[in-house]
């Protein structure tokens, strides 16, 4: 198997069961950066409605898991977590002990995954969001029993493009789900709010959205290079009987702070029901 990580010119071969939103973060993030020639990447789904992204881009795409499973060293699996269990086994017994097979399904546990396929596979769980489709994705993943520091090496080096991938213990992962994996609909949520807070006060929704946006880049930055904790941030930028405290007093009243702990409390807890289901 081709060393995963060395690319560009890299002769691993990708494969991804699944050609959704997930799908396209992850791949995208890959076939933009160049760190796997679209060639050597091979994707199915069911339908064409999601392979045409990947079709008019230069990957190999087909109906039949199999045949990704047959074209790819390291093979994603990226269908709906209730759908794993059929594609495993479809595939299972096809499995080489050359591939590596990594699922990015929320929920599922490595114990899951691992009676879902024969003894030796080696597997790996990861969590990743949307933004890797701009390469300012957030990867978490862990290892299964038979995977080893060269399959984790591997995956890091996969990647590295799509943004932040660290590997975790496998504990972390579902709260990386409720936290980053949902987490970028919350922030989109109160990037809204922002914008329409400025657009209730008579800034046009296009300005305002952009400044908006730009607003929570900046911040996210400042927090990541300066390394503080977001509290010191926040506290930095109160002069006292200013505008900023004003501000934050209503976000207090209005419970933000409890609120979206709730969310990221509830969103980790509902990927943990469905590794029951
Ligand atoms: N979306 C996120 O932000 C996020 C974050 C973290 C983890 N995840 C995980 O990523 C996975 C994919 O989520 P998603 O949002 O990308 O879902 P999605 O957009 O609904 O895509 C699911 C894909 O699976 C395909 N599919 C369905 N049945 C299949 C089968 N039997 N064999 C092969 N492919 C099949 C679908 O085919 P068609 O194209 O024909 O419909 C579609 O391409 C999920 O397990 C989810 O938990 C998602």
């Amino acid at each position: 198997m081709a060393a995963v990580g060395e690319a560009p010119g890299s002769a691993v071969r990708v494969g991804c069961i699944g050609a959704g939103r997930m799908a396209r973060g992850v791949l995208g993030g890959l076939i933009i950066s160049g760190k796997v020639p679209a060639q050597n990447i091979s994707v199915s789904a069911p339908s064409d409605s999601n392979l045409h992204y990947f079709r008019d881009r230069g990957c190999q795409t087909s109906h039949s898991n199999l045949a990704v499973l047959y074209e790819a060293d390291i093979v994603f699996l990226a269908t709906k977590p209730h759908v794993i269990p059929q594609v495993l086994m479809e595939i299972a017994s096809a499995i080489t002990p050359q591939q590596v097979i990594v699922s990015m399904a929320a929920g599922l546990s490595l114990r899951t995954l691992e009676k879902l396929v024969p003894d030796g596979v080696r597997i790996l769980r990861m969590c990743p969001n949307l933004p890797c489709v701009i390469q300012e994705g957030s990867v978490v993943f862990s290892r299964g029993s038979c995977a080893g520091q060269q399959e984790a090496d591997m995956l890091k080096g996969l990647l590295s493009v799509c943004g932040m991938c660290e590997e975790v213990p496998e504990s972390y992962i579902d709260i990386h789900t409720g936290l980053s994996g949902s987490g970028v609909a919350y922030v989109y949520l109160f990037a809204e709010a922002l914008t329409e807070g400025a657009v209730k006060m008579g800034m046009p929704s296009a300005v305002s959205s952009r400044i908006a946006a730009q607003t929570l880049l900046g911040a996210a930055k400042m927090i990541l290079e300066t390394g503080e904790h977001p509290a010191k941030l926040r506290y930095d930028v109160c002069t006292p009987g200013g505008t900023t405290i004003h501000g934050l007093h209503e976000l207090e009243k209005g419970g933000l702070k409890a609120t979206v702990m709730n969310a990221v409390e509830a969103a980790t807890k509902r990927a943990k029901e469905l590794d029951q289901q």
